[in-house]
């Protein structure tokens, strides 16, 4: 069931982008993801593989799908898994966060998996801990385990053919940790990456990154193999940087009358949560194309692969 390439030793105590990553270790990370997949099938979705070990989430920001996919995975692999979110944590009695971090590290956990709205969060733990940290999304920074799962998701519609494919990241790109960590990892892989969305929500020193950049999305997604849209952040903008949401959606969010302008088999991502009607139609989500579920059940295989790597660390 695991990947059993003697000569391959994963060698990092921390996730805490996907720069830090070879191909080798994304491979490796998406074949043991796969080797995971269907213990959800199974009557008793548990094997006792990481017994005994702990797994902290310890989020200071809102999630879904991460924070309950880290539990699931920690679970699935039988460690025993611990959350701390801001409220009800001694944070909001003006505890720092390395004391925070410190504390948490006292009861011996083998991996702390952060989310925090300030960007190098888990840089600054990794740095100070001596446990494995993931970083499950800092600020506008980098968002590596939701690139990895995309990248198992795509996977499993391109096999491993990813040289010559286009994909267009779509929206606001600006405020995206997850354009950033997918960007990073796509190019790594050799696929060409477009980015659209209006002017104000590209992000400056876009001309020193390994993309290609359209201001029009009937042009963007010309040919493309893969959509994947982002979620409009409302709550990171700045006051003024759209005219209005009516006018946002008009540009760019996406239908199926642009999906018609993507290749035939062209398939459609989105992180979540969605803003229906705002940057992705029902009509968009709801269909064949979309691989939205997909990426929510690649999530958990993607970070039970990623708990046993950092917690079995030689
Ligand atoms: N994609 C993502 O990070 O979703 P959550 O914020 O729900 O975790």
């Amino acid at each position: 069931m695991m990947n059993t390439d003697n000569r391959y030793l994963w060698q990092h105590k921390d996730l805490l982008d996907c720069n830090q990553l070879s191909c080798d270790d994304v491979f490796h990370l998406l074949d043991l993801a796969r080797s995971f997949q269907d213990i959800h099938k199974r009557p008793v979705r548990k094997i006792p593989t990481l017994q005994g070990r702990t797994v902290v989430l310890f989020f200071v920001e809102n999630s879904t799908r991460t924070k309950t996919s880290f539990d699931v995975a920690g679970k699935r692999l039988s460690a025993d898994t611990h959350a701390l979110s801001l409220a009800g944590s001694s944070l909001n009695k003006g505890e720092s966060l390395l004391d925070t971090g410190l504390t948490l590290e006292a009861m011996h956990p083998d991996v702390i998996v952060v989310r925090h709205s300030s960007s190098g969060t888990a840089e600054f733990l990794a740095k100070h801990l001596s446990c494995g940290i993931v970083n499950a999304g800092d600020g506008w920074h980098a968002h590596p385990t939701q690139a990895l799962l995309d990248c198992y998701s795509l996977r499993t519609v391109w096999g491993d053919a990813f040289a010559g494919k286009t994909l267009l990241i779509l929206g606001d790109i600006a405020h995206s940790r997850v354009a950033r960590s997918n960007v990073v990892l796509w190019t790594k892989l050799g696929v060409s990456v477009r980015l659209a969305g209006p002017r104000t929500l590209l992000p400056p020193g876009l001309s020193t990154w390994p993309v290609t950049v359209f201001n029009s999305l009937d042009e963007a997604i010309e040919d493309v193999d893969a959509v994947m849209c982002l979620r409009l952040q409302l709550e990171r903008q700045q006051a003024g940087l759209l005219p209005s949401l009516a006018e946002y959606s008009k540009r760019f969010c996406l239908t199926s009358k642009h999906m018609a302008k993507a290749k035939p088999d062209a398939v459609v991502l989105h992180p979540g949560p969605l803003n229906r009607g705002l940057e992705i139609a029902d009509g968009v989500a709801d269909s064949a194309k979309s691989l939205i579920l997909n990426q929510v059940q690649a999530g958990v295989c993607v970070r039970m692969a990623i708990l046993y790597l950092l917690a079995t660390r030689k």
